[in-house]
């Protein structure tokens, strides 16, 4: 399986992966062989890159963190909660029960590196990174060390950190235009719009509504609703800004076309201690892919390679196969005799 960026699909690929949208319903079947409607009408909803299968990536092993139907499920209640008719059917109970299973399914791969490119419908952003958001912060939060209570706390409070998001209009959550200031101020309100709304609708605990209303502080104070810096920020709360920021950056947005994960991974540790707790931007550095598996890079030699799969702890130095030759090298190990490095991501 690879990765393959939506311009450069073909008639007659075949998915690697189901194709959802923010409902969790699938569009299109793992196994398709795709047709010019079926790639236009990806293009068509801001899909920016899918999996694909082919015979040269068959050993590629990506690390899904989670299953497809766990996602599909999360990315439905997700979307009920942002629904005035679909609120009633999900109380705390469906919260906690999707929120389990996602630790869960994340601890029986405890050894995983986060690598996922991105599959998102561009439309249903929201959603869909509610549901990545919470992965990642899961995965940061083991990083971490956190116990079994805690990363529940810190599951719920990832999965509805933009709840807020749901008293703000479409129109102006995805405009392409300057805001107005009114608008602005509006989209500024969410992390307490959030808070008001988890304290007013479910009984979860303060701490899971006081996540929510702090995503969006700074290490350095530099951010808000609360401006609070340092260890005042509780540690939920900065790890779900870190995941925030990563996935938000890596996402195809109404401002900005999908960075490289290298190029965050860079912004992330350049802004160490001023964005970010810099102890978090290390567990960062050894738990989230630079170069997921599935994509192409140019190698220090000039090569082109595919990455076949990453570990914990050698973010930079994942498993490639060569292309011209079909060579499989670990860049982290002994058998990289001419101490190969990855100088690009190809997307
Ligand atoms: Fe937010």
């Amino acid at each position: 399986m690879r990765y393959i960026a939506i311009e450069k699909l073909e008639r007659g690929m075949m998915l690697g992966m189901d194709i959802y949208d923010g409902k969790g319903r699938v569009l299109l079947e793992q196994g398709t062989i795709l047709v010019s409607d079926e790639i236009q009408m990806l293009q068509g909803i801001g899909c920016t890159g899918v999996y694909i299968e082919d015979s040269f990536s068959e050993e590629v092993s990506v690390s899904m963190a989670i299953s497809q139907g766990l996602r599909q499920e999360a990315l439905k209640m997700v979307n009920s909660l942002f629904q005035d008719d679909g609120l009633e059917g999900v109380g705390k109970e469906e919260i906690l029960a999707v929120t389990q299973r996602i630790i869960e399914e994340i601890r029986g791969k405890e050894q995983k590196i986060f690598d996922k490119m991105d599959v998102k419908i561009y439309e249903d952003y929201t959603y869909f990174h509610s549901v990545e958001v919470a992965v990642l912060s899961a995965s940061l939060g083991l990083g971490c060390g956190m116990e079994p209570e805690e990363l529940n706390t810190l599951v719920v409070a990832a999965l509805l950190h933009d709840i807020g998001k749901r008293f703000v209009e479409e129109d102006v959550l995805n405009a392409k235009r300057r805001l107005t200031d009114e608008e602005r101020v509006l989209i500024v309100q969410h992390p307490k719009l959030g808070y008001e709304f988890l304290r007013e609708r479910f009984d979860f605990p303060e701490e899971v509504c006081f996540y929510v209303l702090e995503h969006h502080e700074w290490y350095n104070g530099g951010g808000y609703p609360l401006r609070k810096s340092g260890s005042d920020i509780p540690l939920i709360a900065r790890i779900v800004k870190m995941a925030d920021v990563y996935d938000a950056m890596t996402s195809k947005l109404p401002y900005h076309s999908p960075l490289l994960p290298t190029s965050v991974a860079e912004y992330i540790i350049e802004n160490a201690g001023a964005e970010f707790d810099p102890e978090l931007v290390e567990v960062f550095r050894q738990r989230v892919a630079m170069y997921p598996a599935g994509c192409e890079v140019v190698l220090s030699n000039g090569d082109t390679a595919l990455v076949l799969e990453n570990r914990i702890g050698a973010a930079l130095e994942p498993k490639v196969k060569v292309i011209p030759t079909g060579e499989v090298i670990d860049l982290s190990s002994e058998e990289n005799t001419k101490g190969l490095t990855i100088l690009e991501l190809l997307l």
